[in-house]
């Protein structure tokens, strides 16, 4: 039986991004807010299955709750990926239905798959059949001339019978030529309320609610509207404080005081010391560090000080101190 950890957690949720919510991003994530449900970065079956690259799967125990997605459309070898993220302790597998880049659609990943429902229940049910933590899928509404009021529910009602009862819903198609994978995070409309009809049609599945979400009023709006979980992308990413800060009380009902920004520089101290020890770099961690106190006075310095200074080569921990200073 698949555990309930991820699930109880997807009721808040930080998606998948490339390049963004690596583990470092994660760690720090993880220090905000102890109950969201954090994404991997799109991790392909082929590279873990073919390429071996376990690396890839690398996380610290403290990132739990934790889901590993994948990109892949080749059943044997996503259930091959699935439980290898499986035996590296992950929460729950996502397959990635939606993401429209070039790269990831000439080895049919993505949001191209949203053409072909029955191959992603193949590859859903090759999954659960390999694993018991929870698989999961993320999607779209639909792709290029798809009618999303038929293709949505179609798809849904396709996945779940294979055995998938958890989805996160980006809400816009996505247009697989002419738009780069930027702008189709933000030219295709948003239908919020399509993803929404999706709850009353499909009471017994578990549906999150993705795009363009920027505050937690929006998010709690969600929940109270009957959505199961809201996920942020990039609002969490460029201002995590004032997403994942008061996530805990606000959306999970925790009575544990908020989060606040300064601890979390100050616990990634010593976490920074051991990535500089093993031959890291501070901008690999504080790259994902630089929105922590957006909207605050002393914000701009901060940046700043971290986005000319932390890819010098001798950059350690005082340049984080000194850049917190300009916060306090
Ligand atoms: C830099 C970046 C990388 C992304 N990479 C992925 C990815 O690997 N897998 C995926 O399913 N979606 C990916 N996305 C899409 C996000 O998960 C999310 O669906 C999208 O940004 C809409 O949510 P938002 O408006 O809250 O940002 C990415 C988005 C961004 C900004």
């Amino acid at each position: 039986m698949p555990t309930n950890a991820a699930r109880k957690s997807a009721r808040l949720s930080v998606a998948p991004m490339m390049d963004w919510t690596d583990r470092h991003c994660r760690y720090l994530h993880r220090l905000l807010s102890k109950e969201t449900l954090l994404y991997t970065e799109m991790v392909t079956a082929p590279a873990l299955v073919r390429g071996q690259a376990l690396h890839l799967l690398a996380f610290s125990p403290a990132e739990h709750p934790i889901a590993l997605q994948l990109g892949g459309s080749d059943p044997e070898e996503l259930a091959k990926a699935a439980k290898l993220g499986a035996a590296e302790g992950y929460d729950e597998i996502n397959l990635n239905v939606g993401c429209p880049s070039d790269r990831v659609q000439s080895g049919t990943f993505g949001a191209v798959l949203m053409k072909e429902p029955g191959l992603v229940a193949e590859c859903c049910a090759a999954m659960i059949e390999a694993v018991d933590i929870e698989v999961t899928v993320k999607c779209r509404i639909g792709v290029d001339d798809q009618d999303p009021q038929t293709v949505l529910p179609e798809f849904l009602s396709r996945i779940s019978a294979a055995g998938v009862s958890r989805f996160a819903i980006h809400a816009r198609k996505a247009w697989l030529q002419g738009l780069s994978p930027k702008e189709n995070r933000e030219v295709p409309p948003l239908d919020y309320g399509l993803a929404v009809a999706m709850k009353g049609l499909f009471p017994a599945l578990h549906l999150s609610i993705n795009g363009g979400i920027s505050s937690l009023d929006q998010a709690e709006a969600f929940l109270d509207a009957g959505m199961d979980g809201v996920m942020f992308g990039r609002a969490a990413y460029h201002n995590p404080a004032d997403v994942l800060c008061v996530a805990d009380r606000r959306i999970f009902g925790s009575d544990a005081p908020d989060a606040a920004p300064e601890a979390a520089v100050q616990a990634m101290l010593p976490y920074i010391e051991a990535h500089l020890t093993t031959g890291g770099r501070l901008h690999q961690i504080t790259r994902h560090m630089l929105g922590l106190f957006a909207g605050r006075p002393g914000a701009r310095a901060w940046r700043r000080t971290l986005s000319e200074s932390a890819t010098r080569s001798d950059a350690g921990p005082e340049l984080v101190l000194e850049a917190l200073a300009c916060v306090q």
